[in-house]
């Protein structure tokens, strides 16, 4: 048996929703990992600091006792998001970033942006004050293959916006494409990317594998295998400009089996051992700490934990459901399968 003992990790990308569904799927993330970036794009979204504010409070107030965990807020980026309140996000000390979703790009976005160049006010503001602008990186053009979106979304919007606003701090979210990896090492030190598990795990065959698998759909889509490869060695390189974002996203079994059903894997079940089963099958265990734990904490200014998680290489089953608000089942990602790393407790 072998250990890895690493600083508490930082989840860059976290879905946490909120009432119910929050508190139970609340633990999986705090028993793992020190803190998250956590998205707005709940139901009326995140939109204003007032709003993050009392959304932190409902989660620090259903964390289970025992358990330290600092959830790190982001506003949800509108049309119609002031400069003014850019700057009171940047004067706060719990926001953190401001998410962009193009407009129907995925769950939650219908309230997203429109057009880019509505919020020219509001980037000016974030290129001003420093704050992180998060990019779901997917052109909503329904004349552009669902495959090609991110490569497209990079030509259209992401390189029009380093043109016009150079210093404005990016994260391009749960990268995809060896385009996106390209797209972030040529950009400047304010570029960077989060990487999930799913995706270095997964090409999208997966999505097919024996029958249509509702479980691995995600936005964006998992990508061809080459695509996947890229992400692997941009993970394990120990550049700092990609670190890890889960993108753990909870739907209820009914969502995610359903005509129309909904994107997203849960993932903060294994939210960390599934990135030490791919570093270890990379022969890059050593690195893992550095992507986990280190480059996103610098990249976004806050203190590396000093608190340790110990790994240990003791395989175990993962449950093929778990309890989820409402009476639903939530089907965790790679449901009945093995995984080879676990948490010591
Ligand atoms: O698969 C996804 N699920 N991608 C997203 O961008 C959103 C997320 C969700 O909120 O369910
Ligand atoms: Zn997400």
């Amino acid at each position: 048996m072998r250990t890895l003992t690493i600083a508490r990790p930082l989840d860059a990308h976290l879905h946490l929703r909120d009432g119910a569904a929050m508190a139970m799927v609340l633990p999986d993330t705090a028993q793992r990992f020190a803190a998250a970036i956590v998205m707005p794009n709940l139901k009326p979204p995140v939109t204003t600091v007032a709003a993050a504010a009392a959304y932190r409070e409902r989660i620090l107030a259903a964390l289970p006792k025992g358990l330290r965990f600092e959830p790190l807020m982001t506003l949800y980026l509108t049309d119609d998001t002031t400069a003014a309140e850019i700057h009171a996000a940047r004067a706060s000390d719990f926001v953190h970033a401001i998410k962009y979703y193009p407009a129907g790009a995925t769950t939650n976005s219908a309230a997203g942006v429109t057009d880019i160049q509505r919020c020219r006010q509001a980037l000016a503001a974030m290129e001003a004050s420093g704050l992180p602008l998060l990019v779901h990186g997917e052109l909503t053009d329904v004349a552009v293959d669902v495959f090609d979106r991110e490569a497209a979304f990079i030509e259209r919007v992401a390189l029009p916006l380093r043109r016009d606003f150079p210093g404005l701090r990016l994260v391009f979210e749960h990268i995809t494409t060896g385009d996106a990896v390209d797209f972030v090492r040529g950009a400047g030190p304010g570029v960077a990317a989060t990487i999930t598990a799913h995706h270095l795990l997964l090409n999208r065959n997966a999505i097919f594998a024996g029958g249509l698998r509702p479980h691995n759909y995600c936005l964006p889509l998992l990508k061809r295998e080459a695509h996947r490869r890229a992400l692997v060695a941009a993970a394990v390189s120990g550049d700092p400009k990609f670190f890890l974002g889960s993108d753990s996203a909870p739907h209820g079994r009914s969502a995610k089996e359903a005509d129309h059903g909904c994107a997203g894997c849960y993932t903060a079940h294994a939210g960390i051992e599934l990135y030490a089963q791919l570093f270890d099958a990379e022969g890059a265990l050593t690195r893992l700490e550095g992507f986990a734990s280190h480059y996103g904490a610098d990249f976004y200014g806050l203190s590396r934990s000093r608190e340790t998680l110990t790994l240990v290489s003791e395989a175990w089953t993962v449950p093929v459901a778990q309890a989820f608000a409402d009476g639903e089942a939530l089907v965790p990602f790679m449901a009945g399968e093995t995984i080879l790393w676990r948490v010591q407790p």
